[in-house]
């Protein structure tokens, strides 16, 4: 089967001004094309942290992560922009909504981004 994403080796240490914390040591795994996946772990085991990596919200310091063929920390930032809007979703935990739009329009926004016709945005 085909794999929809492969993380490998994937490592995260945060640098903080007097120390650092190794959150992510060689994480690997793959998930293959319509496969469902969760990942479980304990409060400040580093969910978080995999998905901002595997989101391109935020960098491995070591490793890396393909999603089909492509290597994320080998796209350019409007690469990563154009990425995130056309083959991304994410839901963040605190949903991130913009407050000055409803509901609707935030919905609306994400098609507005993609230029798509204003029947499909209404
Ligand atoms: N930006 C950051 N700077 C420093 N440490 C962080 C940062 N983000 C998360 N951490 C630390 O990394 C660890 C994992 O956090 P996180 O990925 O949010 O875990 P989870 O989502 O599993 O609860 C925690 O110890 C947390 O304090
Ligand atoms: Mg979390």
């Amino acid at each position: 089967m085909t794999h929809a994403l492969v993380v490998s080796n994937v490592s995260k240490k945060y640098n903080m001004v007097g120390s650092s914390i190794q959150v992510l040591s060689n994480v690997s795994f793959s998930i293959s094309q319509g496969e469902f996946t969760g990942i479980m772990g304990s409060s400040g085991s580093g969910k978080s942290t995999l998905l901002d990596i595997i989101g391109t919200i935020d960098q491995s310091t070591g490793g890396y992560v393909l999603i089909g063929d492509q290597r994320l920390d080998q796209l350019s930032e409007n690469q990563l922009s154009e990425f995130r809007r056309d083959k991304l979703g994410f839901i963040f935990q605190n949903y991130n909504l913009l407050d000055a739009l409803t509901l609707r329009e935030n919905i609306a926004l994400a098609l507005v981004i993609q230029n798509k016709p204003k029947q499909k945005v209404d």
